[in-house]
Order: C-alpha cells, then sequence, then structure tokens
C-alpha cells in the first residue's frame, strides 16, 4: 500500500528561484535563506520519497484569471517549467504519477471534494521553487510529483478548514492505493506577506510562528483562522498559507516536528519551513 511517509511546508518566493538560477546562493543576503534548508536537504533523502505531491498555488500562469479552479490536480505524466515573464526556469521538467493522481481524484472526488482534473499543465515558481529547496539542483527531480494547485488568487478562496479536510481525504486516497509507494505531500506559499497596495512589505512573525506551532500540535487554532484575518494580520498575500493545511491534513492529529526554519526576509515575504512526521512513526 502507498502511504504517507511526511510533510514539508515551506514559502515558495520567486526571488529564491532568480537566486538559484542567477548563482546567487553564495551571497550573503541569500546565504540566510539558503542555509536553513541544508538540513532539509538531507531530510528528504533519508525519506527516500517515490512521489512528492505539491500542494501550491499558479499565480496567474497556467490558468488566466478568466478561470481558476478552486482545486486542480495534475493528472499528466509531466509538467513544464512554466514561462512567468523572463523564459522558463532552468530546471528539470517535473515528471508526474499519472496512475495515482487518477486514484487520488477517484477517490477524493467521491469523497466529494470537486477536484478540477488537468491533464495539461505548465507549473510555476509555485511548484519549482520548493522542489529546489527541498530537492537541490539535481539534473532530474529525484521522484515523481503530483501538483495539486489551490486557487489563493482570486476571491474567494477555500477556508484553511476545507483545506485541512482536503488532505484527510488525499491521505485515505493514498492508503489505498494498492502499490507500495513512499509519498511526501509539501504544503507551499506564504508565510505573511503583502506585495502591493499600502500595507506592501508587511510581516508578522508574531502569526507566523504562532502558525508554525499549531501546524506542530494539533492545527486547530490555523484550522479556524479567518479569511479577513489572514489579510488583516499576515497581508493580502498570507492566506496562501491555507495551502500548508492540506499537507498537516494528510497527516495523523499527533505529529513530531522533525525540522523547522524560519527567518524574514526574502524578497519581501517571511519565509517558514516545517517537516512533520506522524508521531507515531
Ligand atoms: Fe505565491
Amino acid at each position: 500500500m502507498a502511504k504517507i511517509i511526511a510533510s514539508a511546508m515551506c514559502s515558495h518566493v520567486p526571488a529564491i528561484g532568480a537566486a538559484i538560477d542567477l548563482g546567487k546562493t553564495g551571497e550573503p543576503y541569500w546565504t540566510r535563506v539558503f542555509s536553513g534548508f541544508e538540513k532539509t536537504k538531507q531530510i528528504i533523502a533519508d525519506l527516500k520519497p517515490d512521489v512528492a505531491i505539491v500542494v501550491f498555488n499558479d499565480h496567474a500562469t497556467a490558468f488566466s484569471m478568466d478561470f481558476v479552479p478552486t482545486f486542480a490536480l495534475g493528472c499528466a505524466d509531466e509538467f513544464a517549467p512554466a514561462d512567468e515573464g523572463w523564459g522558463p526556469r532552468p530546471v528539470p521538467v517535473v515528471k508526474g504519477h499519472s496512475e495515482l493522481a487518477a486514484h487520488i481524484a477517484q477517490s477524493v472526488i467521491q469523497d466529494e471534494f470537486d477536484l478540477t482534473v488537468v491533464n495539461k499543465m505548465e507549473v510555476d515558481h509555485g511548484c519549482t521553487v520548493p522542489l529546489n529547496l527541498m530537492f537541490g539542483s539535481p539534473s532530474e527531480w529525484p521522484c515523481k510529483v503530483i501538483p495539486l494547485m489551490v486557487n489563493v488568487v482570486l476571491f474567494p478562496p477555500p477556508s484553511g478548514n476545507r483545506c485541512f479536510n482536503l488532505g484527510k481525504a488525499i491521505r485515505k486516497a493514498v492508503e489505498s492505493y494498492p502499490e507500495d509507494l513512499r509519498v511526501l505531500i509539501m504544503g507551499t506559499g506564504g508565510m505573511s506577506h503583502q506585495i502591493s497596495g499600502p500595507r506592501a512589505g508587511l510581516i508578522n512573525s508574531e502569526f507566523d510562528k504562532k502558525y508554525l506551532d499549531s501546524l506542530a500540535g494539533d492545527a486547530s487554532h490555523a484550522r479556524s483562522i479567518k479569511h479577513v484575518e489572514f489579510m488583516r494580520e499576515a497581508g493580502a498575500e498570507g492566506i496562501e498559507m491555507v495551502m500548508w493545511l492540506v499537507a498537516r491534513g494528510a497527516m495523523d492529529e499527533k505529529v513530531t516536528e522533525k525540522y523547522r526554519f524560519y527567518t524574514v526576509p526574502a524578497s519581501n515575504t517571511a519565509v517558514g519551513h516545517i517537516i512533520l512526521e506522524n508521531a507515531a512513526a
């Protein structure tokens, strides 16, 4: 049987991708950020995932603002890096696991989560930056990837609690897949940040750290946060943090915090990162 072996959540700041692509990771500004992911790469390598489900949001790249599905599951065999305005990132093509993805779609839709099935999609920094942070910069990504896109760009996004419950449904789907697969589930986005308007540059470390504490606990606080509170406390783009709850929902109620890192800022964003394993494991 397939099983969820761990969850890993992290910010997906586009400037992190640019720093990698332009060879700037050794600059003092960036060593502070990247040093926090050195241990991560060893932890993830030791976990040896066969598949990573990457919960991310598209930034009006694959889906224009003409239509934005609330939840969209990538069921293709591969997903090319998207051109976000300065050419596609020079990272490997993301190889999908179409059989497991189709199984998840079947199971989760029968569990009343109406996913959009996506058979063709290019993936932007929301997906590829976290892959770099988890796996470094290999010539090929070391595991298959199932991208799960969540709408956090066009009002109204799903609630954190809805995302948490989707995670539970995904876990049920994974655990009913007959092949022995080690599945890592990743939540991406956030943490507190606002990229435009009078409050541009807003960062709320207190809010972020309480959120991380909640994920490492039973997540009840994180699940209870309303959109307006994300907007007020964590900035207009802080709503991205609901995606971490999909990954948290796929775990047991009791988890062990394997690793945590938090630094401010990267670009104009707080960078947070946490790796969780089931306490029973
Ligand atoms: Fe984002």
